[in-house]
């Protein structure tokens, strides 16, 4: 087939192409950069500029762009074996080899069992189904509402937008999921309590026992949330957050679902985000770094506890009438699967976490220098900046304001692919990141904001 040249994809992009999270008129004023090759941690776009991948793909490419391993996985399976199912009656060699590996890595945590599907937002929707059906199991059908995060992310289906925190996915697609209820994250830098972060964890996880008891306990089915928001703007919780949400859940009877579609597999420097903070969830949703980007595939890790009931539940109540063509895909499975060999050999998470401390002070060296720079956050190789208007204020910038868009463009400029959440900076570079590339990526943001604020 006849390869476009750069023109050509450039109009036609912009004539053809919807794109998430866009506008589409907006496409056309500001188009999007046209990536068109990777190694490593560099990214080149299609007028031949070279520039440092700020943002791992999207949170996912961690083990970098190039690898032969997962490449050779890949190959290796398509020849083999390019697509099976895993719906009842039959399986497939690397679906198994996958799901054992999987509870394997995450029994300490509790894990028993795994549910396939295609990304993030399947692997939430798997989570909210196996919860409603949990309780149904137990003989407590009235527990079927959910309780999340201001702020929080959980991907784009009808469910996942319905426990999204961000109004800004979910307006166009309302009414969406009745029984879905919102409390306050625990945000130091925002937030109308206090600026002490233990105070802060104690009140908002009291916040979230208040709407459990609110909703009347036998009413709620879960509670779900990042160990680290991602998406929201890299809001890190303060360390009592998370084991007291686990006492709340427990006091109640409420199931806790960690999603971990960013955190999971050593983006925090932990292999799992609620092993970050000493917890254990009873579903966990997996995506991204189990592929390393490679080939979508997502996952809804469940405990032991709560499959048991599945296992010894009614045979047809218990059925899991819910799943994809394409989950556990075998050459997704097979990516997996060498992603995880090369994740665990090079001691990927302890990696995150060293880069990560000394990206994270390079940053917050800018914190003190740039007017612009409100905040600085993030653990292991996440992070946030958030831009804003007036420093000692806090005033945020609007969505969409000249300056970030800026910031943005002068980053490009200078080697550097970043994203805007807002006016958040997010950075999830990939995690074998080299210190060379952290010094590169974080020079041309210093001079983007030297640019800008000039
Ligand atoms: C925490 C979280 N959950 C779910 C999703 C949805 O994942 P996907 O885009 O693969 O559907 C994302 C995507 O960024 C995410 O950050």
């Amino acid at each position: 087939m006849k390869k476009l040249s750069a023109a050509e994809l450039k109009s036609a992009n912009a004539l053809h192409l919807l794109h998430p999270m866009a506008h589409p008129g907006s496409v056309r004023d500001l188009p999007p950069d046209i990536i068109t090759r990777g190694d490593g941690s560099w990214i080149w776009d299609v007028d031949g500029h070279r520039l440092i991948d700020g943002i791992g793909g999207l949170w996912c490419a961690n083990l970098g762009f190039g690898r032969r391993e997962i490449r050779d996985a890949i190959v290796a399976q398509l020849d083999e074996l390019p697509f099976f199912n895993t719906f009842r009656g039959t399986t497939h060699p690397r679906a198994i080899e996958l799901s054992q590996r999987l509870v394997a890595l995450m029994s300490p945590d509790g894990v028993g069992s795994i549910f396939f599907s295609c990304g993030g937002s399947d692997a939430v929707e798997g989570a909210l189904k196996l919860a409603r059906q949990y309780w149904k199991l137990r003989g407590q059908g009235d527990r079927t509402k959910f309780i999340s995060l201001r702020q929080g992310y959980h991907g784009t289906h009808f469910g996942g937008a319905s426990v999204n925190g961000n109004t800004a996915f979910r307006r166009a697609y309302e009414p969406l999921l009745p029984g879905c209820f919102h409390v306050d994250t625990p945000w130091l830098y925002r937030n109308p309590y206090t600026q002490d972060p233990h105070e802060l964890g104690r009140i908002c996880a009291e916040l979230l026992e208040r709407e459990i008891v609110f909703q009347g306990p036998d009413t709620v089915a879960a509670f779900i949330a990042e160990p680290v928001q991602g998406a929201g703007g890299v809001i890190v919780p303060p360390p009592n957050y998370w084991p007291l949400v686990r006492e709340v859940c427990d006091k109640h009877g409420v199931l806790l679902i960690a999603d971990e579609v960013v955190t999971g597999f050593g983006r925090t420097g932990h292999l799992f985000g609620t092993r970050l903070w000493g917890v254990n969830a009873d579903m966990w949703c997996l995506a991204k770094g189990i592929s390393s980007g490679y080939i979508p595939l997502g996952a809804t890790a469940v405990s032991a506890k709560v499959i048991a009931h599945f296992n010894a539940g009614d045979p047809v109540l218990g059925a899991i009438n819910h799943g994809y063509t394409y989950g556990a895909h075998p050459v997704a499975a097979a990516a997996a699967l060498a992603t995880l060999e090369v994740l665990e050999r090079e001691q990927i998470p302890a990696r995150a976490a060293r880069e990560g401390e000394y990206f994270l002070a390079r940053l917050q060296a800018m914190q003190k220098r740039f007017r612009l720079v409100g905040d600085v956050r993030g653990v292991g190789l996440m992070a946030g900046i958030e831009l804003v208007a007036d420093k000692a204020k806090r005033t945020p910038f609007p969505r969409g304001a000249p300056e970030l868009v800026r910031v943005q463009r002068e980053a490009y400029a200078r080697g550097a692919m970043i994203r805007l959440s807002g006016a958040v900076i997010i950075l999830s570079p990939a995690l074998t990141i080299e210190r060379s590339q952290i010094d590169t990526l974080c020079d041309a943001l210093e001079g983007a904001f030297a640019a800008v604020e000039a």
